[in-house]
């Protein structure tokens, strides 16, 4: 039997190359979707070295032709997982209309066009997960990524009840902080503190987030759809100081 395809993008580094790996050790042929080539090679590369069944594709997610491109390449798909995105640290008064258009161009804008051009190729049981993040709920100095991952909460809502008479069910993961490259792009980034405001005592790693989205994958999570599943080691509870 033909396995069950999977993209995702965002895939050559970080929480996607996880994801990548995972969703390969599961027994799906995985397509490495991503802006840099070169390490999207590698992570294939590593992942077919580890046994698994894994490729790259070169697509920066705001081109709309490469995506249809892809999507063509890869006939029909089975999970799609949308997790590239990017993040910067602005503070609110240094902020332009153009930091948040070219926030929103990739971590929402281009996850709703690949997602409508995926879903016309996927069949009743297929799968989206996507990847918001803690920072939905609020954050001081990114107000332009915070709004554009509320968004991404707000897509998958409304794209769940848009895809569940084709029986395709959208979720998302919301990470809180995960070591990995996007951490380093805070200046302020002091691991310690961050690590001092989380309830369960450590930082997240990619992995607890390829899990969450296995999980979402899976046929055992056939009856969720719409969902945003936290992944933050308790940071939105609140309370990590004991006061
Ligand atoms: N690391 C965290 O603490 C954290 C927390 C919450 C949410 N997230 C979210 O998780 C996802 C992955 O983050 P990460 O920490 O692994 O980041 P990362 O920077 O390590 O990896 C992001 C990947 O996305 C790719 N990418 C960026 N723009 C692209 C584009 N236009 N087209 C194709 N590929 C593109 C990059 O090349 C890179 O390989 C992002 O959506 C991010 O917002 C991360």
């Amino acid at each position: 039997m033909a396995k069950p395809i999977a993209l995702v993008t965002g895939a050559a580094a970080g929480i996607g190359a996880a994801i990548a790996e995972r969703l390969a050790a599961d027994g799906y042929r995985v397509c490495i979707a991503d802006r840099a080539a070169g390490p999207a090679e590698a992570t294939a590369d590593a992942i077919r070295k580890a046994g698994g069944d894994a490729f790259a594709e070169a697509l920066d997610i705001t081109d709309e032709i490469a995506q249809a491109a892809l999507l063509q390449r890869l006939g029909e798909l089975d999970v799609l997982v949308n997790n590239a995105g990017i993040f910067d640290v602005k503070d609110f008064f240094e902020l332009t209309a153009d930091d948040f258009r070219r926030m929103y161009e990739i971590n929402t804008v281009a996850m709703f066009t690949l997602s409508r051009n995926a879903a016309t190729r996927m069949a009743k049981g297929a799968r989206i997960v996507n990847i918001a993040s803690r920072a939905m709920l609020g954050a001081r100095h990114y107000a332009h990524y915070v709004s554009s991952k509320a968004a991404v909460v707000g897509l998958t809502r409304a794209m769940a009840l848009e895809l569940a008479p084709r029986g395709i069910s959208v979720n998302a993961v919301a990470p809180g902080v995960i070591e990995t490259q996007m951490l380093k792009a805070r200046s302020d980034t002091n691991l310690d503190g961050l690590r001092a405001l989380q309830p369960l005592g450590r930082l997240g790693v990619p992995e607890d987030i390829a899990r969450t989205v296995a999980f979402l994958a899976a046929p055992e999570a056939d009856f969720i759809t719409g969902q945003i599943l936290l992944v933050d080691g308790g940071r939105s509870l609140g309370g990590a100081t004991g006061i």
